[in-house]
């Protein structure tokens, strides 16, 4: 799913959100865990703040696991709840469940204080798109959910989910824009696959790849293309294209062909784990 955001969606998806928080009890913010802050909505905090927090790291499978977990540790130490994720998976879901009820734990004290029993924890999922938060509501909720919500006729409402006993979930994600006036998070974002690859050049793309590669993870674009990682990345590049086979009618190395070759590996996890952001650089 691709977005073009204009001031005027921004304005509407902000203002839904803020009718939204209205009725719930816990933010489910879904990152990439590939790039953790790239691929969150600079306005999420500030909207959801009164709420409790759960931010799954989402696509763990493709991410590094020793950032991810460094990852987890930095936003536990901003105060939310973390749980790295595959959402394709149903694995992992029941302990969902349990994070769930404990970051929804003060709530859950208060209306017991109050003499209000079994009543359920109301969830959002939010992310900004491609993140995976309709692959994750469809695994979460699975196929034995029950929609519940306000009765057609009677009154416009929203749809919930009934998870459990103990949760519920709204069935439509809010959507939200990345930051994408920073060029980094744009990069980012291009690599992962979540901006339309017609508006990027391939080619720049992955010579950006390679120099994240180089440094972040050596050894890797050696090991999988048998290239010399002390070359510059054209150099680089057209070793791989040679590796390849990719060349033009002529002969002629086709660069462009390498640099997708490159960019669809990294995209689908066959160049490995990798994560392009990390934390430490954040601090
Ligand atoms: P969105 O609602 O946030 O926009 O995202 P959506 O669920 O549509 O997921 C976007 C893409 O990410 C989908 O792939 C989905 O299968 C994939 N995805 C979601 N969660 C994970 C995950 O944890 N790991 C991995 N590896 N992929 C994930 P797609 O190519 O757009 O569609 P399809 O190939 O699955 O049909």
């Amino acid at each position: 799913m691709h977005f073009q955001w204009y001031p005027g969606h921004m304005t509407k998806a902000k203002r839904q959100m803020q009718e939204d928080m209205k009725l719930i009890d816990l933010v489910i913010e879904l990152v990439d865990a590939r790039i953790p802050l790239s691929s969150r909505n600079p306005d999420i905090d500030e909207l959801g703040k009164q709420k409790a927090r759960l931010i799954l790291m989402n696509k763990a499978d493709l991410a590094d696991e020793s950032q991810t977990k460094l990852w987890s540790e930095f936003f536990q130490g901003k105060g939310y709840f973390v749980v790295r994720l595959d959402a394709r998976s149903k694995a992992g879901m029941k302990a969902i469940n349990n994070v769930v009820l404990e970051a929804c734990k003060e709530k859950i004290e208060r209306d017991k204080r109050r003499g209000i029993k079994n009543r359920p924890v109301r969830a959002m999922v939010v992310g900004i798109p491609n993140v995976g938060k309709s692959t994750f509501i469809n695994t979460y909720a699975g196929k034995a959910c029950t929609k519940t919500g306000n009765k057609p006729g009677v009154t416009k409402g929203k749809q919930w989910i009934r998870l459990n006993k103990n949760v519920e979930l709204l069935d439509t994600p809010g959507i939200l824009w990345p930051k994408f006036e920073d060029q980094q998070v744009g990069l980012y974002l291009a690599l992962i696959g979540s901006i339309k690859d017609e508006i990027l050049n391939i080619d720049e793309l992955s010579l950006e790849l390679v120099r994240i590669l180089k440094e972040k993870y050596p050894g890797t674009l050696a090991g999988r293309y048998e290239v010399e990682e002390g070359q510059d990345g054209p150099g680089i590049l057209g070793q791989v294209a040679q590796n390849r086979n990719c060349v033009k009618k002529g002969g002629e190395l086709d660069y462009s062909k390498a640099a997708s070759l490159m960019v669809d590996e990294f995209r689908s996890g066959r160049l490995g784990k990798i994560t392009l952001e990390f934390p430490q650089r954040q601090e």
